[in-house]
């Protein structure tokens, strides 16, 4: 007989949704399947099903202070406080110190709104000492799930790409190893691209990861990662030519997403993966 994997919450903490006006009583899995579907389609917010006039709440918020020189019709001061996030992300990437630091800076930095709908902050894989760093777009809903990224389809193919050339993220050895971040920690709701603006707030983060694993390379993973990594898009006139990011050699490469729906581009892709290997073999 099958089992749920949890006894059903007493009655009294079902939950009740209103559906066309009709009272549906959903027990606790399904009510918590309906959420979770409705946190896939990228809803962040929960509203009430009757509107709340907030101007009818009782005033507890703070008082504009007046002006101590002014009279009783000055107006009063409104304190405005801009903030910005690039600049606040610079400060806190530079003040960590190693992977946990930054980890820690970057979970608690509440200026990207794709921190609300996410699940999970996706930080890395691989071995921090290996030669070659990855840096992919952002995490899609296996990656938000796992915690982890590229495990979803693509990151399946990423390992087989770079099991080609004997690499690959769980080698032990640094020289066969590599380690894997994104551009983006968070997942954009409905996997949309992420905005120019959430990229740059996160570019410092970024680069304190580069500085602080300092790879022998850069692999970037897609338009995002050029983006972020060297300010400039146009992958397929990118691809296969070495630049530089972050004061290291960055090789730009077909995103595997991108492969998986144009197989015909992965014969450059294996041509870029060689042009990794030899520039690994003069190291
Ligand atoms: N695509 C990415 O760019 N990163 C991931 O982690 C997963 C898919």
């Amino acid at each position: 007989m099958g089992q749920r994997p949890f006894p059903p919450l007493p009655p009294a903490h079902n939950l009740w949704f209103m559906e066309s006006g009709l009272d549906t009583h959903l027990d606790y899995h399904a009510a918590r399947a309906l959420l979770e579907w409705q946190v896939e389609l990228g809803v962040t917010e929960a509203i009430l099903d009757v509107p709340v006039n907030r101007y009818d709440l009782p005033d507890t918020g703070p008082k504009p202070r007046r002006a101590a020189s002014a009279g009783a019709t000055a107006a009063p001061v409104v304190q405005t406080r801009s903030v910005d996030p690039v600049a606040e992300a610079r400060k806190a990437a530079e003040a960590a110190t190693d992977l946990d630091g930054l980890r820690a800076a970057m979970a608690g930095f509440e200026h990207c709104d794709l921190k609300n709908g996410a699940r999970s902050l996706v930080f890395s894989d691989g071995n921090p000492a290996a030669r070659v760093m990855v840096i992919g777009e952002a995490p899609g809903r296996d990656e938000d799930r796992a915690g982890k990224p590229f495990v979803g389809r693509a990151g399946q193919l990423l390992d087989r790409m770079f099991a080609a050339i004997d690499m690959g993220r769980d080698a032990q050895m640094s020289a066969q190893s590599v380690y894997i971040t994104n551009v983006l920690p968070w997942r954009p709701p409905q996997n949309r691209d992420p905005k120019p603006e959430e990229i740059q707030m996160m570019v410092p983060f970024l680069q304190r990861h580069v500085e602080i694993v300092a790879p022998e390379v850069l692999v970037l993973m897609g338009n995002i990662s050029c983006q972020a990594a060297i300010e400039t898009r146009g992958i397929t006139r990118l691809r296969g030519k070495w630049h530089e990011a972050f004061g290291k050699p960055a090789l730009p490469m077909f995103h595997p997403a991108y492969l998986l729906r144009q197989p015909h581009a992965k014969r450059q892709a294996w041509a870029d993966l060689l042009s990794l290997k030899a520039r690994l073999g003069q190291g």
